[in-house]
């Protein structure tokens, strides 16, 4: 096992009925910044639910809505102002991951001073911490159980065709509510996006190779197997609690930072996918299931062992040589997402072999040209892979 240092600050109040405890999370005074989306919270009462339940303390409620999937800098900074100017004290975001990253990016940007003006420069530090004191303090009820926001302190923020990674000491939520019944009214793409999403943030930190971390990859296996076990369930049956309460826990838990724990990881997938909705607005999920499955089929070398690992026992292949056995393992991950209705090819998408130079050039641009758990993710490979997707 590698070293590692594991810090998690954040409460999870898991559960039906929970959003009833927002009077006793967030402070009685503040002066609290509600955040939210395009408009499905203010649909489905979600919203209503969250004034109430402020309106029981002595606190005074803004509201900023508007964040889009995808957060784009240029709405953030309007938010960003808000707080400056009403020096609000306590954010609640109420959304998907989209909303809980604009919200990170809120928080921390809102304190940094010295970058008033010129907040556009805390997009450039990549996978380092930018370099901030604080943020504003900020909760989270959680609508869309997909990327794990609720529980690390990454967010992920687009500005034209630039979508890149932010990450701080400062934003981890203090608290998240995650109640299942809030998910119910998700549309079923959405709900195949979490599953799929949760699924390769497993992949990211569990087939990369080898290094004795028995807790970390049987956790991971047991992640695999519930969504494989609760997928198909949940998107058939939305108000199945038990299986959407499995889906939103296994969310949570695949990118709290347990699993990734001194193990190697890879994030080629997710870097090459980041490039693809920068440049066609194909959300997040779906690109990460093409580049997912052409990841393997060109680099099943280096990930041999942990390949091998995941189709005994996440699939429970034994039998064949062990090329068959990869083969069989990537053939029941892509049939997993496609009886998702999840497509598994840019083309399925429309998407032309003309992106290819584009994520490319992007890859570059971004300095993502040593991607992977071995640093060989070179844009050579990029190549491969995305030809492959197409
Ligand atoms: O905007 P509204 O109207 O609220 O609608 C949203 C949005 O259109 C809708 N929605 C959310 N909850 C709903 C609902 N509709 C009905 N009922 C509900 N309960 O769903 C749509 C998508 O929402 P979004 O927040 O964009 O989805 P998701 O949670 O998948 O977040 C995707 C974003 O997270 C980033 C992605 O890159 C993308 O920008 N990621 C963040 C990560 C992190 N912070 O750790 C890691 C991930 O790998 C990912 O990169
Ligand atoms: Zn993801």
């Amino acid at each position: 096992m590698l070293n590692f240092n594991f810090y998690n600050p954040t409460k999870i109040v898991f559960g039906e009925g929970r959003l009833k405890k927002l009077n006793n999370l967030v402070p009685q005074n503040a002066k609290v910044l509600i955040t939210y989306g395009g408009g499905s919270v203010k649909r489905f009462g979600v919203l209503d639910q969250v004034k109430d339940e402020l309106s029981k303390g002595s606190r005074e409620v803004l509201e900023f809505g508007g964040i889009p999937a995808n957060p784009r800098f240029d709405i953030l900074l309007d938010a960003i102002k808000i707080v400056r100017e009403q020096k609000v004290d306590f954010i609640l975001a109420v959304g998907g991951g989209s909303v809980i990253d604009g919200t990170k990016f809120i928080a921390v940007a809102a304190v940094a001073d010295e970058y008033e003006g010129r907040e556009r420069e805390l997009m450039n530090f990549g996978f380092t911490p930018v370099p901030v004191d604080g943020a504003i303090p900020f909760g989270t009820v959680l609508t869309l159980p997909a990327t794990g926001s609720e529980m690390n302190n990454g967010a992920v923020i687009s500005d034209g065709e630039d979508k890149l990674p932010v990450f701080s000491d400062h934003t981890f939520p203090k608290f998240s509510i995650l109640d299942p019944v809030l998910t119910y009214t998700l549309p079923p793409t959405q709900v195949a996006n979490g599953v799929v999403d949760t699924f390769i943030h497993t992949i990211e930190q569990y087939v990369t190779f080898p290094v004795g971390a028995g807790f970390q990859d049987r956790t991971a296996e047991g992640i695999l197997q519930t969504l494989i076990e609760v997928g198909k369930t949940t998107m058939d049956e939305p108000e199945n609690y038990n299986a959407r309460a499995n889906l939103v826990w296994c969310s949570t838990m695949a990118l709290n930072g347990l699993i990734g724990a001194g193990v190697p990881q890879d994030w080629a997938t997710h870097m090459i996918g980041h490039e693809i909705t920068a440049l066609t607005g194909l959300d997040h999920a779906k690109t990460l299931a093409v580049i997912q499955i052409a990841n393997w089929k060109i680099r099943r070398t280096p990930k041999k062992k942990k390949l091998l690992q995941y189709a005994e026992r996440v699939w429970g292949i034994r039998e064949g040589d062990d090329d068959a056995r990869i083969d069989l393992a990537i053939e029941k991950t892509e049939n997993f997402f496609n009886s998702l209705g999840m497509a598994t090819r840019l083309s399925d998408y429309d998407i032309g072999a003309d992106i290819v130079d584009k994520v490319v050039a992007a890859l570059e641009k971004h300095g993502m040209t040593q991607l992977s758990e071995h640093g060989d993710v070179t844009l050579d490979v990029s190549r491969k892979m995305l030809e492959e997707a197409l």
